[in-house]
């Protein structure tokens, strides 16, 4: 391509099969031409990384012989994006997630994701550091990315608080619970408050799934007894006021036990209408919305011939006024991160457990690959977002926040090089007959997208290029990190 030129020989390609370390010590890269956007602010200059490193900024910069060019005249380069929430191996309403972290970690680079935070979510019913060494095994030599795990909170007992405070000493610092799913995921509120306490003591941040589960069993209960099966009587099961009372318990545990929080997945006004009130009376909860509930709506899920299921997730695609109060918090800054909840289930033999009763639908809908690409879209193409809101909400306020800034979030010296060369002239289509997730449906068919990667980089190695990954399968690293205030 015109864009990337080689000076000179290239420096052989790190793989699995030849190299046991990967780790770039030898090699440079130099991104020269583009538009620069960080959470704070836009420059032209040019990005120079040895190894894995980000060590220079600024204009007209030269490279020795054996660099990668990349030519990034007219596009935009942005900080490696985060996805602070995804799910690749999820054993889940009796079946498990399809991707691995090979196809998801390669997914998620094609659309311009560095680094994903998987919740590491073992059931009540097995042991935590056992789940710790499952995850870890699944993901380590098979993640193109760089990854970490949010600790799946699922029971508490001395055994797991033993267990949990081993696990936050190896550098996994932020826990994951579920008030809803109760019996298998969800704890209960003696084990909730334990929970924080432990947190607040460790500094440890707390991410939570918040609906009131009684009232998802309940009414779950009574639509399945008037015959209501299909996949549209999901949202009508867990309806607004649902996840706005679940959102308020948990701000007011987080109120109690004075420890961080961050609800995941926020989907509709009264929600976020009750997190902010929190807000504002000194609770320290930072907001999570995920890619389907700004751009689907509960009408998806109402799709005749059982198609509804592709889009049943929890909290539920919401009615469509939701939208802009999501919108509006995001570009003020009251919303602090999009992810996606990437969990992908195929429509065929998967979705289609739920047949007969809409409560047996694997609930999740697949993401990661198009957050970026949609988020551009829908929010900066579309006058929703500003560019530097964009970074921040997709980047660098994840990193913030789970304690991976600045080494990743910014384009920065010293920062690691993991860079998106993004090209807003490109116009394409999302469709799974392309994708790399590994699933067998896209919840965004035929949406038109405004932009995406031209180059992706990891640790100052190119990993995708114009939707395709070029990179080396097993490089992803484990991020562990340390606690922040
Ligand atoms: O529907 C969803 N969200 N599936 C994944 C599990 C979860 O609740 O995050
Ligand atoms: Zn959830
Ligand atoms: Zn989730």
């Amino acid at each position: 391509e015109a864009w990337l030129e080689r000076l000179g020989a290239p420096e052989r390609a790190c793989s699995p099969a030849t190299c046991e370390r990967r780790e770039r010590t030898n090699v440079s890269l130099l991104i020269k031409n583009g538009e620069i956007v960080t959470a704070a602010e836009r420059m032209h200059a040019d990005i120079y990384c040895e190894g894995e490193t980000i060590t220079r900024i600024g204009k007209g910069l030269d490279a020795p012989e054996g660099t990668t060019v990349v030519d990034a005249a007219g596009k935009y380069v942005f900080p490696g994006f985060i996805d602070p929430h995804v799910h690749i191996h999820l054993p889940f309403m009796g079946t498990l997630t399809k991707d691995t972290h090979r196809t998801g970690s390669q997914a998620a680079l094609v659309g311009g994701t560095t680094t994903y935070i998987e919740m590491l979510a073992p059931s009540r019913h097995e042991d935590l550091m056992a789940g710790y060494r499952l995850w870890n095994e699944l993901a380590e030599g098979n993640s193109a990315c760089d990854y970490t795990f949010h600790i799946g909170v699922s029971k508490y007992d001395a055994e797991a608080e033993a267990q949990l405070r081993e696990i936050v000493a190896d550098g996994m610092t932020s826990f994951k619970v579920f008030l809803s799913y109760k019996g298998f995921f969800g704890v209960n509120d003696e084990e909730l408050f334990r929970t924080l306490t432990l947190a607040k003591e460790l500094g440890v941040i707390v991410t939570a799934h918040c609906e009131n589960d009684e009232l998802v069993a309940q009414l779950q209960a009574q639509l399945l007894a008037a015959g209501r099966t299909g996949p549209e009587w999901h949202e009508p099961s867990r309806p607004e006021r649902v996840e706005a009372d679940g959102t308020n318990h948990f701000a007011t545990f987080l109120e109690i036990t004075g420890a961080r929080g961050y609800v995941v997945h926020l989907s509709c006004a009264p929600a976020l209408a009750a997190a902010l009130a929190a807000k504002e009376r000194g609770v320290s909860l930072a907001i999570e919305c995920v890619v389907p509930h700004l751009v689907l709506d509960k009408t998806y899920a109402e799709r005749p011939d059982f198609e509804g299921a592709k889009y049943v997730m929890s909290p539920p695609l919401r009615d469509k006024r939701n939208q802009k109060p999501l919108w509006d918090a995001l570009a003020a800054g009251l919303v602090d991160t999009v992810a996606t909840d990437h969990a992908p289930f195929d429509f065929k033999g998967q979705k289609a457990m739920g047949r007969d009763d809409f409560t047996k639908i694997p609930n999740g809908i697949p993401t990661i690959e198009d957050r970026v690409n949609l988020l551009y879209t829908y929010g900066v193409s579309r006058g929703n977002l500003s560019l530097e809101r964009f970074v921040s909400a997709a980047s660098t306020r994840a990193a913030q926040l789970f304690g991976l800034y600045p080494r990743k979030g910014t384009v920065a010296v010293g920062a690691d090089a993991d860079l998106v060369v993004y090209d807003p002239n490109y116009r394409g289509r999302i469709s799974a007959t392309t994708h790399a997730m590994n699933v067998d449906y896209s919840g965004f068919e035929g949406v038109e997208i405004d932009g995406r990667p031209s180059v992706v980089t990891v640790r100052g190695e190119v990993a995708a290029v114009d939707g395709k990954f070029v990179g080396d399968p097993g490089r992803g690293k484990l991020l562990r990190r340390t606690p922040t205030s």
